[in-house]
């Protein structure tokens, strides 16, 4: 459901920065509706949004002469609306209105102070009261040459051109990346920018979300029946509670124990959504077919194949026994539809064939309704919020579709799962009492399919090694460990050894991503 018929936005240019996702969620932070357009796109506008109130170029890993690789239309630059370039932003606005870009002699990279040439409202409280601020910079090319009608409003060491304005039409380029947090006060340029220049007024907060997809799922659903995957992560979770909000008893849930669920997870799922909530909720106990059929099969993606596949079946069967159900729903989100990967051409190679709960048969011949398909993920957690489910549903970490199958290294027996999902009940749980859960982005144990000798009392033990992982990180795409206390690990080492038969090592994964990946498998 696209939101923006009515709503005045910010339009961001992607020219395949990695952070160009990030300057879309810090516009929607600041109340204001904001969307992501591949820079090659634009090319298709016969009319332009009449909507778009400001424009962002973001930045890139393109040199702005290689023209053959960019298909930017720069005719966008003709439509007096304000327009703020950011990094690669900065240089082809320069490079478009005659200025000079050019490698520098010295990369920039990392935090770098910049100094205050002039007064711009760009800059409005950007600047401490010595003239300077800090920024984050990441750039081998720069403004070498101002275009005509431009000026300097800061420098730093080593570029002379760090912010520029064109006061009369409303431009504006810089060279450092306001979105990420370690440019101090980078939100303070995007307020300016988004208010005080494009003057746009707030229109996006969670509980317009809520009461602007309620409007628009009833429109399109009337009295038709809605089914819906509940896998009881995040996702799933938001888009059945806004679904029965919107439908109450017309939408049907279906809940797929696969055997690979984590300890108490189809209790849990049951009470929150059948019992506290009162949907309609089927519960199918598959837990058998799928152990069935993983049997002996050790090859990670042959797993995931088969996990999804069986999920499909069953799903489809289920399907089938409700009648007149018109529409399917699918938990899809904004990331999932940004181009951002195909920018700079280059086709990124697939990793790991991706499982997901959402992901159903296209031969159902269902309608698809994608609610939260504008959203970011942490705009679906205020969502859910603001649908009263509880902070323990949202705040959860991701689990991934596969589920414990991707965490079992090799073949995968009931008894290896049940060890499993000892371990990973006892690790979470300290992680929840210590007060570390949120800090971390995900976490689990997992059972790598090697024994090796300890010695417990007086007795030698010949068991399974416990790996435990626990990551950092914005969206999941890269990663970084976390920084356990020893008396953390000391601790959580003891109390699964303990308390777990069948593991007598514990070992914590020291990996960032890449070059590792999160999951194992
Ligand atoms: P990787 O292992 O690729 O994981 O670094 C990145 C994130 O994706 C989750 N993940 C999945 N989620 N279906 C899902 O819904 C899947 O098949 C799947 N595989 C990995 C993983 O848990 C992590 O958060």
């Amino acid at each position: 459901m696209h939101p923006s018929n009515n709503l005045n936005k910010i339009l961001i240019i992607d020219f395949g920065s990695q952070f160009t996702q990030l300057i879309a969620r810090r516009i929607r932070e600041l109340g204001v509706y904001s969307e992501i357009l591949n820079h090659k796109k634009i090319k298709y506008f016969k009319q332009f949004d009449s909507n778009v109130k400001g424009i962002i170029l973001s930045g890139g890993p393109l040199n702005v002469y290689e023209t053959s690789k960019i298909k930017f239309n720069s005719k966008i630059l003709k439509l007096k609306i304000p327009v703020l370039g950011v990094c690669f932003g900065h240089q082809i606005i320069s490079k478009t209105f005659g200025g000079v870009v050019k490698k520098s002699k010295k990369r920039e990279f990392g935090l770098t102070l910049i100094k205050k040439i002039k007064k711009s409202k760009l800059t409005n409280n950007f600047f401490n009261n010595r003239g300077t601020s800090k920024v984050w910079m990441s750039h081998s090319d720069q403004v070498f040459k101002l275009p005509k009608k431009f000026k300097a409003i800061a420098y730093s060491e080593n570029s002379k051109f760090c912010i520029i304005e064109n006061k009369v039409d409303n431009f504006f380029g810089i060279q450092f990346h306001p979105e990420v947090t370690h440019t101090t006060r980078g939100n303070i340029i995007f307020k300016n920018f988004v208010y005080s220049i494009c003057k746009i007024k707030k229109n996006w907060s969670s509980k317009k979300q809520k009461e602007r997809l309620i409007k628009e799922i009833r429109q399109k659903i009337g009295r038709s029946k809605v089914l819906c995957a509940l896998s009881g992560g995040v996702d799933s979770s938001v888009v059945s509670k806004l679904l029965y909000n919107a439908v109450g008893k017309n939408l049907v849930c279906i809940f797929v124990n696969t055997g690979l669920l984590r300890k108490n997870e189809e209790t849990e799922v049951i009470n929150t959504f059948k019992k506290k909530h009162n949907m309609n909720l089927i519960y199918v106990n598959a837990k058998n077919l799928f152990i069935n059929k993983l049997k002996n099969v050790s090859d990670p993606e042959t797993k995931r194949k088969i996990i999804g596949n069986l999920f499909v079946k069953v799903f489809e069967k289920y399907a089938k026994k409700i009648k007149k159900v018109e529409f399917l729903a699918q938990g899809t989100l904004y990331p999932d539809l940004i181009e951002s990967k195909s920018v700079t051409g280059s086709q990124t190679s697939k990793i790991k064939s991706h499982h997901n709960v959402g992901g159903l048969p296209k031969k159902m011949k269902l309608k698809l309704i994608e609610p939260l398909k504008y959203l970011f993920k942490d705009e679906v957690r205020k969502l859910g919020l603001e649908l009263n489910l509880s902070n323990k549903i949202i705040s959860r970490h991701p689990f991934p579709g596969p589920g414990l199958a991707i965490r079992i290294p090799g073949s995968i027996t009931e008894k290896k799962i049940n060890i499993l999902k000892e371990a990973d009940y006892y690790f979470i749980e300290a992680l929840k009492n210590q007060k570390l859960y949120h800090k971390i982005w995900q976490a689990y144990a997992a059972l790598l399919p090697v024994k090796t000798v300890g010695v417990m009392g007086d007795n030698r033990t010949y068991e399974y090694i416990c790996l435990l992982r626990a990551i950092t990180s914005e969206d999941g795409m890269t990663a970084d460990f976390y920084n356990f206390k020893k008396k953390f690990v000391q601790s959580i080492s003891n109390k699964i050894i303990n308390n777990v038969r069948g593991i007598n090592r514990v070992v914590y994964d020291i990996t960032s991503k890449p070059p590792s990946t999160i999951e194992l498998e």
